[in-house]
């Protein structure tokens, strides 16, 4: 059962992209027109959209937008391909670690390699490619939100880190899709939202998201988690993911491991949401998910205020990945995956 959310984070509207601004929330809720291929590399790089399926989503868009630019300096069809192949491989790099992105470039690729159209045909099918993948994320999303709603246990209370919200995704979130659909449900249900530092997707996006639906919840800061599982007070973890290994190891936000372990300690059920497009069976581990390396900006300050000792050493891990044998499920639009997830992942790429 859906429960809508009022925000489209990442929308094509007529040739050009307008996204939510993401860096500024919850102090402004403004969108941004895209309109060049170039920025949307920078949005994607700099976190204006972010979250695995809308950056899969605004890579789509973005190789549209090149094809727009291209038209104009190219005449020759298989000239224009080629120029636009390489944007698809150099939009895949803006960030390292969500394979969503690295899937839409690719499905943007095997458009062009198959198109037997003209320079304005190709770029009316990368349109429809890029919308398509822009809408059908909120329906993988819904069908992601009803299978975790049979797992929410009556008047649950959930953690959750990060932002795997609609703000995440196409519009209605992954592990905020769960949330959304049992709460349709069940409005007993309410949620604990980890700050997730450094950058705060859990206090700034989750929080913000969820109050804008009137969906109970309590921010917590990042070391609390344990404390809470200890009292009682928690009775799932679902999260979401940046990627997942043929084995089911799930990279997430950096901290989603701390509270898998703790969550296994407390044997609480911890739940990974993802679509299908978030698994990368070309990698049999959590241990080839390259990890993006952020800003020390971001941990030495808050705010643009410095927190700590000048000359102090960072490192700045943005995602971790929780072990497959953390992981009570994952659930996926078609279904709720359990272990052996060798096998389990396996079979539901055949289904
Ligand atoms: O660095 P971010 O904000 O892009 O990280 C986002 C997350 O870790 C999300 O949990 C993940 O992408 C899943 S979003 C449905």
């Amino acid at each position: 059962m859906a429960f809508e959310s009022k925000i489209r984070p990442i929308e094509w509207i007529d040739g050009y992209s307008r996204m939510v601004d993401q860096t500024v929330i919850p102090y402004e809720y403004k969108f941004i027109n895209i309109t060049k291929g170039d920025d949307m590399f920078h949005a994607i790089r700099d976190m204006i959209v972010r979250g695995a399926p809308a950056i899969g989503i605004a890579g789509a868009h973005g190789i549209v937008l090149y094809a727009q630019e291209g038209m104009g300096k190219y005449n020759d069809i298989n000239a224009f391909k080629s120029w636009l192949l390489e944007k698809c491989d150099y939009m895949a790099t803006s960030r390292p670690t969500a394979v969503n992105l690295m899937w839409a470039c690719s499905e943007q690729k095997k458009v062009i390699e198959n198109s037997k159209s003209d320079i304005n045909g190709l770029i009316k099918e990368l349109t429809a490619k890029a919308i398509e993948i822009e809408k059908d994320d909120i329906e993988r999303c819904k069908k992601i939100g009803d299978y975790g709603a049979e797992v929410v246990p009556k008047g649950a209370t959930i953690l959750t880190h990060c932002n795997a919200g609609a703000l995440a995704t196409g519009g209605y979130g992954t592990a905020l899709g769960v949330v959304r659909s049992a709460y349709a449900k069940d409005n007993t249900i309410k949620v604990f939202a980890d700050e997730t530092r450094p950058r705060q997707q859990g206090a700034r996006l989750t929080t913000f998201e969820l109050v804008m639906d009137n969906i109970p919840v309590t921010l917590i800061t990042d070391g609390m988690c344990s404390y809470f599982m200890n009292k009682g007070m928690i009775d799932m973890v679902v999260v979401g993911a940046d990627r997942i290994a043929a084995n089911g190891d799930a990279a997430n936000k950096i901290g989603t491991y701390t509270v898998a372990i703790a969550a296994k300690y407390h044997n609480i059920p911890f739940y990974v949401a993802a679509p299908l497009s978030t698994i990368d069976t070309s990698i049999s581990s959590g241990k080839e998910i390259p990890i993006e390396e952020r800003s020390h900006e971001e941990v030495t300050h808050i705010n643009g205020k410095r927190i700590c000792a000048e000359g102090v050493n960072i490192i700045n891990p943005g995602f971790d990945v929780t072990p497959h044998e953390l992981i009570a499920g994952i659930i996926t639009e078609k279904g709720i995956l359990r272990p052996d997830y060798n096998k389990s992942i396996a079979e539901v790429f055949l289904k």
